[in-house]
């Protein structure tokens, strides 16, 4: 029984709760190991839809253990209302379980994600403002606050004392915000204690003894390869590792543990945020693909930017994640195109690239070269084999399959979980 990441191979919302949640009821563990509610998963079971932000999106699937491990930062005034949300919902929630090294967003953190970025004006990242950065920088300036803190008063007004010393300094002098409160803070932060304590487990043991006795568990990313911290667009990126390396350090299990890297790829791109973007089209066409694939986002309701398929950031994935296999997600969005471009490689400044430049400035002035594929008319969304699809489609997904370097092992062909032709067991 294999372990499994799952991840974005570009930059966010490809459709990984979908995949994850597929996957659901042979699974026994589902881990979240980097991100926050920056996050927005939308899962369609039936007639129901869920948006998810900081749980896992395997907490669906009955039988299922979710797990929030130690490389995640948590909001809990969001935790309890998406436990809550579910459970009223008819969802069993309790079997979650929260790594105590993982750290929590003092609301300060939010709204320094939010007066920084109106600070950096045109230079903004476009953040989900929900405290993520600035949280990840004080985990690693060692001010962090983290879960096992909330059950020692003593040390956590300590804690939050050493960060407001610094923060407010900035807030009021810089921001010109008022100071945030220690007691406030500290008393909103143990008013979660009672109710987060029996979720709280050494995640790291139980994902290592569940491994032992051959269960399955799949990691699940938050955000994506292009987003992540080391090996994304830097700056224009979040504050985690999301990247196939993140599941052993945002969990705590050892990278040979790890049996499959699946990266989660759209049939096209989308990008919600600032930052470079070879393929965005800023045109009608752009429009037309934002209209058919529902393209804003779950988290912000921002509209998505959208462009063609770029099978560089495809490589690209596969060579920083060592990915096994790809979900190709949304293809039934590119039905009704005379034809559809893919960028095989880039020309910078007159020179072309087939891989990922490896400074900011050429990537920041690479236009793509593009292939032209034949598009197909017919409705796929009932397709549930390979065979069923129209020609061209057959001959996009084998296309892109060469382009990128990894098997296609799984297609979407609507946002339904039967919405789904499997051409590779991801969990064999
Ligand atoms: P995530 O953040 O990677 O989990 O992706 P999001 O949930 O933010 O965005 C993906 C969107 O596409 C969601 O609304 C899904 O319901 C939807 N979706 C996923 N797979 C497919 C597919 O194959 N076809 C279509 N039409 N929609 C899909
Ligand atoms: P899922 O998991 C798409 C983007 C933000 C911004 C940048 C930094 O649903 O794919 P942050 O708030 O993390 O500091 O913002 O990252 N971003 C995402 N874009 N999908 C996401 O998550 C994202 N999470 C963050 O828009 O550009
Ligand atoms: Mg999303």
């Amino acid at each position: 029984m294999p372990a499994v990441v799952v991840l974005g191979a570009q930059w966010g919302d490809e459709g990984k709760g979908k995949a994850t949640d597929q996957l659901g009821s042979r699974v026994d563990y589902v881990v979240k190991f980097n991100g926050g509610n920056n996050a927005g998963h939308t899962v369609v079971v039936g007639d129901e839809k869920y948006a998810l932000h900081l749980l896992p999106s395997g907490i669906l699937s009955e039988g299922c253990t979710p797990v929030i491990g130690n490389g995640v930062v948590v909001d809990l005034e969001v935790l309890f209302d998406e436990l809550d949300g579910l459970t009223a919902r008819g969802v069993d929630v309790s079997k979650l379980l929260i790594s105590s090294s993982a750290h929590v967003i003092p609301s300060y953190n939010r709204t320094l994600d939010k007066v920084t970025e109106r600070f950096l004006g045109k230079r903004q990242i476009g953040t989900t403002g929900r405290g993520i950065g600035p949280t990840y920088a004080d985990k690693m300036s060692r001010v962090g606050i983290r879960i096992s803190d909330l059950f020692d008063e003593g040390i956590l007004r300590e804690k939050v004392e050493g960060a407001l010393e610094q923060k407010n300094q900035i807030l009021v002098k810089i921001y010109n915000r008022r100071a945030a409160d220690i007691d406030a803070v500290t008393d909103e932060l143990l008013s979660y204690a009672d109710r987060v304590r029996p979720m709280v487990a050494d995640t790291s043991l139980v994902l290592n003894q569940a491994l032992d006795a051959g269960k399955t568990v799949v990691y699940e990313a938050g955000q994506a390869t292009m987003l992540d911290v080391d090996h994304g667009t830097y700056p224009f990126v979040t504050s985690s590792s999301a990247t196939a390396g993140g599941a052993a350090t945002g969990s705590g299990i050892g990278p040979t543990r790890l049996d499959r890297v699946v990266g989660v790829i759209k049939a096209y791109t989308t990008r919600v945020g600032e930052g470079p973007f070879p393929t965005e089209l800023n045109d009608d066409d752009g429009e037309s693909l934002r209209k058919a694939g529902g393209e804003f986002g779950v988290t912000t309701g921002r509209p998505r930017r959208c462009g063609w398929y770029d099978a560089v950031v495809a490589r690209y994935a596969g060579r920083v994640n060592g990915l096994t296999d790809l979900v190709l997600t949304k293809l039934d969005v590119l039905t009704g195109w005379e034809k559809v471009p893919v960028c095989v490689a880039y020309d910078v400044d007159g020179v072309r690239h087939d891989e990922m430049p490896v400074d900011q400035t050429a990537f920041h002035h690479a236009t793509p070269i593009y292939e032209y594929l034949d598009g197909w008319w017919e409705d796929i969304s009932g397709c549930r084999t390979f065979e069923d699809l129209p020609v061209n489609a057959q001959r996009y997904v084998l296309a892109l399959e060469e382009m990128s370097g990894t098997r296609i092992s799984s297609i979407g062909v609507g946002p339904d979980r039967a919405a789904t032709i499997v051409r590779h067991d991801l969990l064999d």
